[in-house]
């Protein structure tokens, strides 16, 4: 079956987007999200915290690794880009997120280790276009 690709041009476009996602969402969900050095993964996750009704910071978990965000349902923001195996992601405990029991996950750079991804996972592509447009996609792993 062929993808659908949207393009989202625009900040507000994204946050439309990731709303879209959130109204969707329930614990045990889990989202990975794939795409260059700034296509939006964390944009991304910001805008669908809000939407889930979080205020605070979203920062990047580059070198946490992981944050929690207290929401609707806490949303665990996961970022693979630092790790180099994935007996450093089990080694962090995040595997404890895929899926979690009471949340949402969202892991940025899943595509560096997919088989991660538990059944009926959401991925999310996101590409660059040009410097406020984003091409998506997105599909389910079986
Ligand atoms: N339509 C758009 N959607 C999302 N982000 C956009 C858009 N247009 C411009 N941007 C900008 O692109 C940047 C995306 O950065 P972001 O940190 O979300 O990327 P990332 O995929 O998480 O990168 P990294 O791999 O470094 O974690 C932000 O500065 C954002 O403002
Ligand atoms: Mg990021």
């Amino acid at each position: 079956m062929a993808k659908k690709t949207e393009e989202l041009k625009g900040l507000e476009s994204m946050r439309r987007y990731a709303e879209h996602w959130a109204k969707n969402a329930a614990p045990g969900m889990v989202i990975g999200l794939v795409g260059e050095l700034g296509a939006g993964k964390t944009t991304f996750t910001h805008f669908f915290a809000q939407a889930l009704g979080y205020t605070g910071h979203t920062g990047s978990p580059t070198f946490t690794l992981s944050k929690c965000y207290r929401a609707q349902w806490p949303i665990y923001h996961i970022d693979c880009y630092r790790l180099n195996s994935i007996e450093a992601f089990v080694q962090a405990g995040l595997d404890a997120y895929l899926p979690s029991a009471d949340g949402i996950t969202l892991v940025e750079w899943v595509n560096k280790f997919p088989q991660l991804l538990p059944k009926h996972a959401t991925v999310i592509e996101l590409a660059i276009k040009d410097e406020d447009t984003r091409t998506v996609s997105s599909f389910k792993t079986e």
